[in-house]
């Protein structure tokens, strides 16, 4: 049973030291969360298992780690300064903003229908105070803006920077860096994990849609002959696997082709991955978000960043760049620009669909309803809590710090004694804890303890000298 809406995840998240709204003391920031002791954890981990799934299980896949402030004409010839727009539509009524792609058009409206149209036929309502007094659609560039150096005014436009909206740009300027250096031959791809930020219009459902965000980008570099969009559906399968994998259920993911018409100014094809991050709406359509989208992106950025492309009147398209990042097949010996199929996953997302999914409910034995957090042991935060039965007997402290100190070097353990042993399996349940393991009168006699499992609440005994192996072994992906 995943969680019934985002909100039950919101309160859990804030209760339990997983994620707190930004600024709190301060009234806020809309839309703007920080991560706790357990969410930087699980952010942690679920990076950890996409580096090392591509990074290091795979023979093809290099990591790199570049600026989030890059030159500025990285984001002319990106086609980000004149594209990545927006459709801004402000509520005369109520002020409040709006994207135009995102209205509810009236139900009888025919397919293909021109929204400015329907706006200015005053047929499209403010889903807000449902006034109809919408203003035109314009352009909104999305990209915050920041000034470089210490002297700059802020209308200085020689000073003017962007935070990163992708961090995709700074692997394809590294494209020749990494290809050379680490002699690398087609196909390979370029990893990169790190924040991005966007001006969303309308930011908001908790960590799903901020200004500030991660993402987790693969740009895999094949020939201009590959079969791309085969190459697109071979990693769609590959992502839904590691998706499962890290514990979303097959009836909670789905796949969305994006329409020609909605595609990207760069994309050719682009699949999305779909979460069902809206259980309760009735509605099915609409139960889904966007979890990643994979995308081939053809050579545009590559053949954009470099300065050997010409136009019919054989000047340089591209003016600016000291590079051609172009890629010599030495067995068919020539040039060309490779092509790129781009996995493009956030972070927060998979976050926030991992705690939907794990999210449970048991009732005990004395009728108590129980949150269960049925994290995958590889995301878990902590993977076993060091419980003493008796906190007033020294000896058992001492023993269960100790057994706490033996298992550090190996997994992330706690120790806690703030409550009866009934609250200490409730707390670490709600958290996802795995394994709860309790020193008792009987460890001090027989250096054994009791190790509890968080999904069957099924206890078995275990020597203190075997416990790292057999929690190890059971913690295996
Ligand atoms: N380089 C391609 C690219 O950036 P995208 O679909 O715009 O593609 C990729 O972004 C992923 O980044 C999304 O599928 C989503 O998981 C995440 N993402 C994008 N905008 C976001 C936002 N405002 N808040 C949280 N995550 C976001």
């Amino acid at each position: 049973m995943p969680a019934p809406n985002i909100d039950t995840i919101v309160s859990l998240a804030k209760r339990r030291g997983f994620v707190f709204p930004s600024s709190e003391v301060y009234g806020g920031l809309g839309s703007a969360w920080d991560y706790g002791p357990l969410g930087v954890e699980l952010c942690n981990n679920v990076k950890q298992s996409w580096w090392r799934w591509l990074v290091y299980e795979r023979d093809d896949i290099e990591g790199v780690d570049s600026s989030i402030i890059l030159n500025r004409t990285v984001w002319k010839y990106s086609g980000h300064e004149a594209t990545f727009h927006d459709p801004l539509v402000d509520c005369r009524e109520c002020k409040t903003r709006l994207r135009a792609d995102k209205l509810e058009l009236p139900s009888d409206t025919a397919e293909g229908a021109d929204v400015v149209n329907l706006i200015k036929e005053k047929r499209v309502k403010c889903p807000n105070c449902g006034s109809t007094d919408l203003t035109e659609p314009r352009p909104f560039n999305m990209m915050l803006r920041t000034t470089l150096g210490a002297a700059s005014a802020d209308d200085d436009p020689t000073a003017l920077a962007y935070l990163r909206p992708e961090t995709a740009q700074g692997i394809f300027i590294n494209f020749l860096n990494v290809q050379t250096t680490m002699r690398r031959k087609l196909p390979f791809g370029i990893a990169q994990v790190g924040k991005s930020f966007r001006n969303e219009i309308t930011p908001g459902n908790f960590i799903l849609r901020t200004r500030e965000f991660e993402q987790m980008e693969m740009e895999y570099f094949v020939k201009p002959d590959a079969e791309h969009f085969k190459l697109v559906d071979e990693w769609v399968e590959q992502y839904m696997e590691w998706f499962v994998g890290l514990g979303l259920g097959k009836e909670n993911l789905s796949l969305h082709e994006v329409p020609p018409n909605e595609l990207a100014h760069y994309s050719k094809r682009t699949v999305d991955i779909m979460y069902r991050y809206f259980p309760e709406r009735p509605d099915e359509e609409r139960q889904w978000e966007e979890l990643m989208g994979i995308a081939y992106r053809t050579d545009f950025d590559l053949r954009s960043h470099s300065n050997k492309p010409a136009d019919e009147e054989g000047k340089r398209v591209n003016p600016d760049s000291t590079e051609d990042l172009s890629y010599f097949d030495e067995t068919i010996k020539q040039r060309f620009y490779p092509h790129v199929i781009e996995p493009a996953a956030g972070v927060n997302r998979t976050v926030l669909a991992v705690l939907m999914d794990a999210y449970s409910e048991r009732t005990n034995e004395k009728g108590e309803t129980r949150v269960i957090l049925k994290l995958s042991p590889q995301l878990a935060p902590i993977k076993a809590a060091i419980l003493p039965l008796a906190k007033n007997k020294p000896e058992i402290v001492g023993m269960a710090k100790a057994v706490k100190r033996s298992l550090q070097p190996v997994l992330r353990a706690v120790y806690d004694d703030t409550g009866g042993i009934g609250k200490l399996y409730a707390r670490q349940d709600e958290i996802g804890t795995p394994f709860c393991v309790t020193v008792d009168h009987q460890s001090l006699e027989d250096e054994a303890v009791t190790v509890r499992d968080r999904d069957t609440w099924e206890q078995e005994r275990v020597k203190v000298s075997d416990l790292a192996e057999h929690l190890q072994k059971k913690l295996k992906p």
